[in-house]
């Protein structure tokens, strides 16, 4: 399951890789600002990448991927890191490794990468957090 679906090429891909899949989006009248459940959960796999900063609640996020997953069922997250060029609604990555064990999630896997923004009004560089989690 995708949180933050966007455009949903990530779903539609992992569906042609044979995966039974669903993607959420208040794009499609799902706010993740109050905890979503699915009924086609518990699934082995929920993503959510690069939702988080848009979001005020982000505990109920990150609970929404946990109430929907199986045990043993893993957590994958991806987002910016908040930095001198972002703003106070991204975390650093402490913050959202503490917010992801305080759900109740083991964290797997944590590190950050970096890309260069080279849209023409941006043109600087940031970090990205990717943390995998199992339920
Ligand atoms: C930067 S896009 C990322 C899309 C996709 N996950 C990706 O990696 O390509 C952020 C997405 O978050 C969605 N979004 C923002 N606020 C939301 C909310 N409150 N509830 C659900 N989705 C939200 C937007 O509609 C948008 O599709």
């Amino acid at each position: 399951m995708d949180l933050g679906a966007g455009d949903f090429s990530d779903v539609e891909m992992m569906k042609k890789l044979g995966w039974q899949c669903e993607g959420v989006d208040l794009s499609i009248g799902t706010n993740l600002e109050e905890n979503y459940f699915s009924p086609g959960a518990p699934f082995d796999f929920v993503c959510s990448n690069h939702v988080l900063h848009f979001l005020k609640n982000k505990k109920t996020l990150v609970e929404s991927a946990y109430n929907n997953l199986k045990v043993g069922g893993i957590f994958f997250f991806q987002d910016l890191e908040r930095s001198d060029l972002t703003t106070d609604m991204y975390f650093s990555e402490r913050e959202m490794k503490q917010l992801i064990k305080e759900v109740g999630f083991k964290i797997i896997e944590s590190h950050k990468s970096s890309f260069f923004d080279d849209k023409p009004d941006h043109m600087h560089w940031h970090d990205i957090i990717e943390i995998v989690a199992e339920r």
